[in-house]
């Protein structure tokens, strides 16, 4: 059974990945090609040629619209059939399907439901990624593993202490997962991880920050909408000082199905201070990419591991770890089920409020 949903919003490319001619990408396992007009609009096609199916991107862009680079075929940003080499008659049924697709927070969104139903409104509002008092250090990671597994991990940050022992875990064993953390459900269409971390060891980034080891007060807060949204919020004091926590920057985590078995992983670290320090922001999209470069790992071995065993069900030992996870895999459950039950049910986002802001940001961790 499919685990896309399609009545919604999903992340389809980083805005300035359009600057070239076009881009194609797989997304819930149909070959899109997305291109931005010399007017400026966006248009995301069907990757088929109408005549006899090629990609449409073997071809090549001439003006706003895409030849094929079999027989010629010109198509149009619209998907329109406008031009077949040696005729003058054009068939009526050789339009190619388009997407409903828009650009906000400098994100390309596509809608792969029903287009009559695509409302821009139920874009999850995430301005941060595209105001002008903050920056965003952005990436993309693909990884081959069912996108499900991976809000899996993001709702259960205790791996940190085995997968990011160099960054982000802690020292002493086990020292994450002996902080339970408090799921709540939001409205029965988010979920939220709280893990408060009250004298815990202090992280190799921080040690390495700081020039310092000790305790610290260490707060995270993950958060997860279906189908893809996904949000860290880490914030960190020294412990016995009290105070309000800092955090470094504002983490999403917008997942994209490429196919069932393999994800399209955009993040984006904001952050509103310090905002025209490039070198800080290039600094932050190499670690971050080198710490999901570690989850990656495993999540390939997972996937690789259910594609053997031919089964997507996890877990197959339910652990305490693995309650929000749990709740997460409800959430879109229940939502894909809406969807299967009426195919005119869309999904609304709930508004994401994060809980915690840059004001006091602490430097060691930036
Ligand atoms: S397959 Fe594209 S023109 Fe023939
Ligand atoms: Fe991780």
């Amino acid at each position: 059974m499919t685990s896309f949903l399609r009545n919604c919003w999903h992340v389809a490319a980083f805005a300035n990945e359009l600057d070239a001619d076009f881009l194609t990408r797989r997304l819930l396992d149909e070959p899109v090609l997305l291109l931005r007009t010399s007017g400026g609009t966006i248009a995301a096609l069907d990757d088929h040629c109408p005549h006899r199916l090629v990609p449409l991107s073997i071809g090549k862009r001439v003006g706003d619209t895409v030849q094929c680079g079999y027989h010629g075929t010109v198509v149009g940003a619209d998907g329109r059939c406008l031009r077949i080499p040696g005729q003058a008659h054009i068939p009526n049924n050789s339009a190619t399907r388009t997407f409903p697709v828009l650009e906000r927070f400098g994100l390309i969104w596509i809608w792969m439901g029903d287009p009559a139903l695509a409302d821009p409104s139920l874009v999850p509002n995430l301005f941060w990624l595209d105001d002008p008092h903050w920056v965003a250090a952005k990436g993309y990671v693909h990884m081959d593993a069912d996108y499900r597994l991976v809000t899996d991990n993001l709702l259960d940050l205790s791996h940190e202490t085995y997968i990011h022992q160099t960054s982000l875990g802690n020292r002493e064993e086990e020292s994450i997962a002996e902080f339970p953390a408090v799921v709540t459900i939001e409205d029965g269409r988010a979920v939220h991880a709280r893990r408060d971390m009250a004298g815990i060891e202090a992280p190799p980034a921080w040690v390495a920050a700081r020039a310092t080891s000790g305790k610290i007060d260490r707060l995270q807060i993950a958060s997860y909408q279906p189908p893809g949204i996904n949000m860290t919020e880490a914030g960190h004091r020294q412990h016995g000082h009290g105070g309000d926590y800092a955090t470094f920057g504002r983490v999403m985590h917008l997942l994209t199905p490429e196919t069932a078995t393999s994800t399209h992983y955009f993040f984006a670290l904001a952050r509103n201070y310090q905002i025209d320090d490039a070198a800080l922001t290039q600094a932050i999209v190499d670690s971050t990419i080198a710490t999901f470069t570690e989850d990656r790992f495993v999540l390939e071995l997972q996937q690789k591991a259910l594609t053997e065993r031919g089964d997507d069900r996890v877990p197959s030992m339910a652990i305490a770890l693995d309650g929000a996870a749990i709740q997460g895999r409800r959430l879109l459950e229940a939502a894909l089920r809406r969807e299967r039950e009426d195919p005119k049910a869309v999904l609304r986002p709930q508004p994401i409020v994060p809980k915690l802001d840059m004001r006091d940001a602490e430097p060691a961790l930036r």
